[in-house]
């Protein structure tokens, strides 16, 4: 036998070094507007930094909390910054913070619902819970034929509502013998990426993707999804899968949910909707109407970790039909069987999604429902996009620039009068200056400036100071850049 030690922390210990390390987060959010939102990192620099090896004798905590601000916080870009407008936000909460704290404290592993039922039914409840309040159909509850679960992301949810899709379609035979190269799949040009990379991850091929051309909104042009459907069936191909955006990741362009549905519905086409950010406003009854049409969906997801105060990772994913997606997803060795599984009675999320582990997230979504209440939701939802609304009216005041897209919650894709090389110029300097992050992208080929306003503690203030910032940067750099198109 080994001499007897004891390498662990004590609990006197870890509950000294967590309320510290409580402390230094809450602190964190205190000073979080003195750093500069984007990190300013090199290449390699935080590698460089770090010990060539790892320790081998053991250190003491306090000490490696002290080295977090010279090591850790140089290379950290500063997402719960409220002066971070960029990509998509994937915005945080107190609640949500300490319920992923109590997931990890608990250290459970929810595979199966035997391996912690709280695990399993509190999710199950939690997103019955969200049904009502975001207007979604009754047919996603799990008390009916349908039900949700916590995906870790969006692209996650898609690949599993592809999969489902696809054994649908083949019967399970393409899970037993592999796809025979035929079942197609329609989303729009502006469809987020992960779809196209589930296509080659679920063995459909990314070429079988019809990626259909949008309207002047960017959304997607229905009459060519009709076509294309059309002309497939006559190559002798199967369409099997739809996705719909609320929301594209470019421009927030929302999809013409009913009338995709419908088309889907007449086909017998598997119908997902993708509400990524944007399902999220859905929560206020003025914007249930982004749900007309989910009624026709097979499946639907979106992320609370985008823009509902849940810090990553969190994205529901409901279904109409489980069966589907567990006949697509389920396979069970021996080593896993026990009584709760074969008697039926029980979920076992482990069937839902493509690992096999998941750890308890419902936690943390419970405690910002119980937290914040709908109404609170409604309010901070409301108040983002009050906030979006004073943005735009500047913008639209200033001759120097011009909205490019229609930004009905709150997502601004914008451009300054002239070329591209002076909007990125100006992009490029507003990050540098720390002060505030946005990033671009590119609308009928021509670069665009993104500003989204979905962070926590974005108020006002930081509004009227990001435009103060723009247009100051712009005018700096018209007398630099030619102007010209
Ligand atoms: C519309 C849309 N769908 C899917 C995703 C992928 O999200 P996730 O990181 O949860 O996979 C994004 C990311 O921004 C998105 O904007």
């Amino acid at each position: 036998m080994s001499e007897l030690k004891n390498y662990h922390m004590s609990a006197e210990d870890f509950r000294r070094y967590g309320k510290e390390m409580i402390d230094w987060i809450a602190d964190y959010y205190e000073r979080i507007e003195q750093y500069p939102v984007l990190s300013r990192v090199k290449p390699g620099e935080i590698k460089a930094a770090l010990a060539a090896a790892a320790p081998v004798a053991g250190e003491d905590f306090g000490e490696i909390i002290k080295g977090l601000e010279d090591t850790i916080m140089p290379g950290v870009t500063h997402w719960q910054s409220p002066r971070f407008h960029a990509y998509f936000p994937a915005n945080a909460s107190g609640p949500a913070i300490l319920g992923d704290l109590l997931s990890a404290g608990l250290g459970i592993q929810g595979m199966l619902w035997s391996t912690s039922p709280a695990c399993t039914e509190l999710e199950t409840q939690v997103l019955d819970w969200l049904i009502d309040p975001l207007g979604l159909p009754e047919k996603f509850r799990s008390t009916n034929r349908g039900g949700g679960v916590l995906q870790d992301s969006a692209s996650s949810a898609v690949l599993c509502a592809l999969l489902a899709a696809r054994e649908r379609d083949s019967g399970l035979q393409t899970n037993k013998t592999g796809g025979n190269g035929r079942q197609v799949a329609y989303c729009s040009t502006q469809t987020h990426s992960s779809l196209e990379k589930a296509m080659g991850i679920a063995g459909l091929g990314r070429d079988n993707l019809r990626q259909i051309e949008v309207d002047e909104n960017f959304a997607l042009d229905v009459g060519k999804l009709r076509e294309r459907i059309d002309l497939d069936k006559a190559a002798g191909l199967r369409p099997v899968f739809v996705c719909a955006t609320l929301g594209t990741t470019s421009s927030n362009a929302m999809d013409p949910v009913a009338a995709i549905g419908k088309i889907c519905a007449e086909e017998n086409l598997w119908f997902h909707i993708d509400g990524a950010m944007s399902g999220t406003a859905a929560i206020c009854p003025e914007y249930h109407y982004l749900h007309d049409g989910v009624e026709y969906a097979d499946s639907y997801c979106f992320n609370p970790h985008k823009w509902m105060f849940t810090n990553f990772d969190c994205s529901c994913f409901w279904v109409a039909d489980r069966s589907a997606l567990i006949n697509a997803l389920s396979i069970l060795p021996e080593y896993l069987l026990n009584e709760a599984t074969e008697s039926g009675a029980v979920f076992d999320y482990r069937d839902w999604q493509v690992p096999l582990g998941r750890r308890f997230r419902a936690l943390k979504l419970w405690f910002v429902l119980r937290y914040y209440g709908v109404e609170g939701l409604q309010y901070h939802i409301r108040r983002h996009i009050e906030l979006t609304k004073l943005l735009i009216d500047r913008i639209e005041a200033d001759e120097n620039f011009d909205l490019v897209a229609p930004a009905p919650l709150n997502l601004i894709c914008f451009r300054h009068r002239g070329n591209d090389d002076l909007n990125k110029k100006i992009m490029d300097e507003l990050n540098e200056s720390g002060e505030i992050f946005l990033t671009h992208t590119k609308l009928n080929d021509r670069f665009v400036i993104r500003f989204c306003v979905g962070q926590s503690r974005t108020e006002e203030e930081h509004i009227k100071q990001a435009w103060r910032l723009i247009t100051a940067t712009a005018a700096r750099l018209r007398g630099e850049v030619t102007l010209d198109e």
